[in-house]
């Protein structure tokens, strides 16, 4: 399974990529706006950081505006992934980007319907939104379980990118469905390694080994 951060944070992906565990980072507008950076600048050093996919999304909701803007952005490195909205003008472009050797990543998608669409377009990545389906008491994991199983019954190539996911548990989900990819924030990744048995063994054998040092360096007081 990939792990890609959903930031446009700098430091963020500097540190999940010290990890040693990320894959590729995922943007959109609302990210890269809380940034208050030059886009074009922002994908600089983002690309600079990361060596995979990095997504970078349109504003256009126009065919040729889409198209524009995609070219424009797949031209800045081979790593970028444009991101389409789902919808009618995106899909259409989303074939033309493919045709032209342009990676995509579709978002936006709350149904498998829509998930079905952008494959049968040609989308290498569709990103269903699990914490937005959730915020409106309907399961995220099951629309991508749905869009997994619609995927191998035709044999898509298109790869299932989970996003908006809000806990570990959906990342835990995911990958007990096989799911391609998750794009998680940086507060998720972080608690990914958290346990408090792991905490608690650690405390012991650390005490345990001190002790030990103590019988060694002193063997009467023992
Ligand atoms: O980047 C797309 C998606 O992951 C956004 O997540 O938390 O804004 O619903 P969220």
């Amino acid at each position: 399974m990939k792990f890609f951060i959903d930031t446009a944070n700098i430091d963020e992906i500097r540190e999940a990529a010290s990890l040693g565990i990320l894959d590729g980072v995922t943007t959109n507008p609302s990210l890269v706006s809380k940034e208050g950076k030059n886009f074009r600048k922002l994908l600089d050093e983002i690309l600079e950081i990361v060596d995979g996919p990095v997504s970078a999304e349109v504003i256009a909701t126009d065919y040729d505006g889409i198209l524009k803007e995609a070219r424009d952005l797949a031209d800045i490195h081979d790593n970028i992934v444009v991101k389409v909205p789902l919808i009618k003008e995106g899909l259409k472009a989303v074939r033309t980007l493919g045709e032209e050797n342009i990676n995509t990543n579709v978002t936006l998608c709350f149904s498998p319907s829509q998930a079905l669409m952008a494959a049968k377009a040609g989308a290498t990545y569709i990103s269903p939104f699990v914490g937005r389906v959730d915020d409106i008491s309907t399961s995220g994991m099951d629309l991508v379980s749905q869009i997994i199983q619609i995927y191998r019954n035709y044999n898509y190539d298109t790869q299932v990118l989970v996003a908006s996911i809000r806990h570990p548990l959906h990342l835990v989900e995911a990958a007990l469905m096989g799911a391609d990819v998750c794009t998680m924030p940086f507060a998720v990744i972080n608690k990914l390694f958290n346990h408090p048995l792991t905490d608690v063994g650690l405390k012991n054998f650390l005490s345990d080994w001190q002790k030990l040092n103590e019988k060694v360096e002193n063997p009467k007081k023992a």
